[in-house]
């Protein structure tokens, strides 16, 4: 009976354990869950692009292995994620679908185009940074096989981290033109990358119960400041500037002040109008009907195999 069922979630959610993916969970925390995991994977397959982009005009053969492997790596991230999706009850073809025909989004980052080589460096260093911030608490979600997901990725994700921030340092310590190319990379990626964080507080539709179930942590603003007090000590330490005249350490907050965000490019971006929007879904859909044939021949395969065994 329902209500015998939610009184043992609620218990389990207040006790801090683990919701299963046999155990009885609402209908509406399952939908957040799917709806959360999904955008996340998506992210990860989509996010692919933008670096791949460099793989062929890595300027060395270890730059460019460094950058092979963490391509790859963020493939692995979209496939746990898929396999976290699955456990409750949706098929990985159905969210490709949604992904494919505009029904679930991807993360907004992902819509800017990468100029140059520094790119890959500014990725590195902000946009996996504000992904470890975020993802680390997601390490303590409630649901058990999302939780166990982020571990290994947030690991990953912290040599990412490094490897552009390395990546950065080098370029800022080298020839008045490289230090250029890093700090433009730095200016275009800086406010993109504080929206990953999601809307303000009090526009967030989803935070407040989701905050209730711990799927999330802390809220979109919360963490969007804890990565300001991060990012702000490692610019100085590699040497560049962050595009915000607003940005000061604020004493009484024990925070750092920072700047307008601007929600209407956002915004845009969300509704598909961001620089490289069209091109990102057209070059996913593309590789998903060129992939046709693998599956199919995985499929052949499968049940060749089970005919074999008599299952
Ligand atoms: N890009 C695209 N959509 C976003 C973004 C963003 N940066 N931030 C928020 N949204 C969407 C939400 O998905 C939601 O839309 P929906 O109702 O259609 O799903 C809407 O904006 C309102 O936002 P919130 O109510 O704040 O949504 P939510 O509580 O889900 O919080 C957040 C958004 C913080 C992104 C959360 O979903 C999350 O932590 N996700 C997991 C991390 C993740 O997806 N990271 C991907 C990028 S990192 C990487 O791949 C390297």
């Amino acid at each position: 009976d329902t209500a015998a069922h939610q009184h043992a979630f609620d218990t389990a959610v207040a006790a801090e354990e683990r919701i299963e993916p046999r155990d009885w969970m609402p209908d509406a925390y399952r939908a957040t869950l799917v709806r959360q995991i999904a955008q996340h994977a998506h992210s990860e397959i989509i996010g692919m692009q933008p670096e791949a982009n460099w793989i062929t005009r890595a300027p060395s053969l270890r730059r460019k292995a460094i950058l092979m492997a963490k391509v790859q790596d963020e493939a692995g991230h979209g496939l746990y994620l898929y396999s976290a999706a699955e456990t409750l009850g949706t098929s990985r073809e159905e969210l490709l679908d949604k992904l494919h025909s505009g029904r679930q989004k991807y993360s907004s980052i992902f819509n800017y185009p990468t100029l140059t080589w520094a790119d890959v460096g500014a990725i590195g260093w902000l946009v996996d940074g504000a992904a470890i911030t975020n993802q680390v608490p997601l390490c303590r979600c409630s649901y058990g096989p999302y939780a166990r997901a982020m571990v290994r990725i947030c690991k990953e994700e912290s040599f990412h981290q490094r490897q552009g921030y390395e990546l950065l340092l080098a370029l800022s310590q080298g020839t008045p033109e490289q230090h250029a190319m890093a700090q433009d990379a730095v200016d275009r990626w800086w406010w993109p990358s504080l929206m990953m964080f999601g809307p303000p507080d009090d526009t967030s539709q989803h935070s407040a119960q989701s905050m209730e179930w711990k799927i999330k942590r802390h809220s979109n603003d919360e963490l969007r400041q804890r990565f300001v007090d991060i990012a702000v000590p490692q610019a100085e330490s590699l040497g560049l500037t962050l595009p915000d005249p607003d940005l000061r350490w604020n004493e009484e907050r024990g925070h750092h002040d920072f700047g307008a965000i601007d929600w209407t490019e956002f915004k845009e971006v969300l509704k598909g109008n961001g620089p490289c929007n069209e091109q990102r879904i057209t070059q996913r859909r593309r590789a998903h009907d060129e992939g046709a044939w693998v599956r199919e021949a995985a499929a052949a395969h499968a049940a060749r195999h089970a005919g074999d065994t008599g299952r």
